[in-house]
């Protein structure tokens, strides 16, 4: 190695060091405030803009958007945005939630969005959500067909007066209620457990703020039982022999087996139980 390739190594790795350690002095201190009421510095800010426009390309590239002129498609397109969006982004005339105006980073209008980022970046961005922001991922609350309708509406978006939303929301009645049936189209049967996909829907059903979880990061405020070893349990909640059946049918819904129990229905379809069912089954004791 060259002298100066040296230097270079070790003036990188001593400046390496400084910043992590600068970095880590500021978070261990308490310095930064993670406070909603104090904008992300400007560093931050463009730190976090970069990231997600990078993350979310590089995800994307390969993505191909189904036709979206169809005016059905845009009319379920906006029952969905109306259901689930404007209350955080508003829409033409429409102001977000009091909840919403509180959010850092603050949601964004959806108008300019819909000009800025392409169908399948848009599709990506609202199946999957944005980590450190407040944007929900919908992949398990909606199907694939019904993101791509919200994408569709969103390209009309831009090209409406508060008026044209106006008329949009008096002439299109809102959904009827229904439980979530997403990931999979209501249509398809539901396929046999699948171990793996089960432990990424878990952590999109709050379970890991109430229970201890095995290979699961999360809140530690636990109220409910831990799961570590749950395989090997005789019963579930006490009452139910462990079968895989039961499993699903305690998770879709626990105050029908004990109507006292403390774990909330969480509105997970047929799908994600049985996945979810699959993971809690490779959880034995002394793992
Ligand atoms: C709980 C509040 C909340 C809800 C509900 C929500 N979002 Fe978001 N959304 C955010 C926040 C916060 C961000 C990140 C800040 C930003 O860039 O706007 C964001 C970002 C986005 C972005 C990227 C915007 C950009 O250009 O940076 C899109 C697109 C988006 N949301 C679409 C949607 C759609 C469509 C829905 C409904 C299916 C939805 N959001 C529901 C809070 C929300
Ligand atoms: C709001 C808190 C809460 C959430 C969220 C929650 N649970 Fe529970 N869970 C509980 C409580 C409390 C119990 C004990 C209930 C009882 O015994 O009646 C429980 C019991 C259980 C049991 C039975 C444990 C045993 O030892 O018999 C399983 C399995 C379980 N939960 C799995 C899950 C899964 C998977 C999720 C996510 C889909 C989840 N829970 C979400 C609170 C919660």
């Amino acid at each position: 190695m060259t002298t100066w390739k040296r230097i270079a190594g070790i003036t990188l790795a001593i400046s390496a060091a400084t910043a992590a350690l600068l970095g880590g002095a500021v978070v261990y201190t308490g310095l930064y405030d993670v406070s909603a009421t104090s904008q992300h510095t400007a560093f931050v800010y463009h730190l976090l803009e970069t990231s997600l426009r990078r993350s979310v390309k590089l995800r994307t590239s390969g993505t191909e958007a189904p036709a979206l002129e169809d005016p059905a498609r845009m009319v379920n397109g906006f029952r969905h945005f109306r259901a689930h969006c404007v209350q955080c982004h508003g829409a033409p005339g429409v102001a977000p939630q009091p909840f919403a105006l509180g959010l850092t980073p603050a949601p964004a209008s959806l108008v300019e969005a819909a000009r800025q980022w392409s169908a399948a970046e848009t599709y990506w961005i609202i199946r999957n959500g944005i980590k450190m922001s407040g944007m929900p991922a919908w992949q398990y609350r909606m199907s694939d067909q019904e993101i791509w309708d919200v994408v569709a509406f969103m390209k009309i978006l831009p090209a409406l007066s508060p008026a044209d939303y106006k008329s949009w929301d008096s002439r299109h009645a809102p959904m009827p209620a229904q439980k979530a049936e997403a990931s999979t189209d209501a249509s398809q049967e539901p396929r046999l457990g699948d171990a793996v996909a089960g432990q990424k829907a878990l952590q999109q059903y709050l379970c890991a703020t109430c229970h201890v979880i095995p290979g699961i990061v999360g809140a530690n405020r636990h109220v409910g039982p831990p799961l570590a070893g749950i395989a090997d349990r005789q019963y579930i909640a006490g009452v139910l022999p462990n079968t895989p059946t039961n499993m699903v049918r305690w998770l879709r819904d626990p105050a029908k087996v004990d109507p006292l129990s403390a774990m909330p229905d969480l509105g997970l379809s047929e799908q994600d139980a049985r996945d979810i069912a699959a993971f809690l089954h490779t959880l034995r004791d002394g793992e």
